[in-house]
């Protein structure tokens, strides 16, 4: 087999980004960058009211990411953060800075500096089309609002958050037309994305269907 560079899996809220991406990472022994949960962190600190240059020292020097049972932690002054960015309120306010030019730009470099030679695997919104735009293989994985609103219900539910169906479709596509209709970076698939829509996947067919196109490109 090649040496894997960078694998892109980009796509809507709750589209299985990040599951697929961990399966990915764990079978073909890639490096992970959740570029989420770098804005979610980004959003977390200008809630606790910091600056740009703050943020960005926080993100860069005290932040730890750690795969743990499959799971991306946030370690932020030895306390598991995880949790606590992975809030609605924090992904709305993630959603809002992440269409202002400082904000992606303090991010770019963060996210560039995930990619070794051990191979990465890059979820988010446009890891193909501008953070890793030279990668061999590219996903952008979708599926309707309605599978990914309960795909979002049952995972913020596992955490013991309160939730409802009206409102968190309502936020899934206020969330769709912020990230798709902003000036920079906006979300859609690059010329050479291969688009899976996994409305009726489940989570292991998406996985078998991605591993074949990775074997097609690297074997
Ligand atoms: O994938 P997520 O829901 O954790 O992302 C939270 C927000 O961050 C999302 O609404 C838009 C923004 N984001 C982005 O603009 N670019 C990325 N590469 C990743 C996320």
């Amino acid at each position: 087999m090649k040496k894997i560079d960078v694998i892109t899996i980009d796509g809507p809220s709750a589209s299985g980004k990040g599951s697929l991406a961990k399966k990915i990472s764990s079978q073909f022994d890639l490096d992970i960058l959740d570029s989420g949960a770098l804005y979610r962190l980004y959003a977390y600190f200008t809630d606790l009211k910091l600056d740009n240059d703050e943020i960005k020292q926080k993100i860069s020097e005290e932040i730890k990411f750690e795969l743990k049972n499959m799971n991306i932690e946030i370690i932020y002054k030895s306390k598991n953060i995880s949790n606590d960015i992975r809030t609605e309120d924090i992904a709305k306010l993630a959603s809002k800075l992440s269409s202002k030019e400082e904000v992606r730009q303090t991010l770019f470099s963060t996210q560039r500096n995930f990619y070794s030679s051990k191979g990465l695997v890059a979820d988010g919104r446009d890891m193909g089309t501008v953070v890793f735009k030279d990668a061999r293989l590219k996903i952008f994985l979708t599926a309707s609002t309605k599978v990914r609103a309960k795909r979002r219900y049952l995972e913020l539910q596992n955490r013991g958050q309160e939730v409802n169906m009206p409102d968190l479709i309502a936020d899934i596509e206020k969330r769709d037309f912020n990230d798709s209709s902003r000036h920079l970076s906006p979300l859609f698939p690059a010329d050479d994305a291969h688009v899976v829509d996994s409305s009726n996947m489940s989570a292991e067919e998406v996985f078998l269907h991605v591993k074949k196109l990775i074997e097609k490109e690297y074997y």
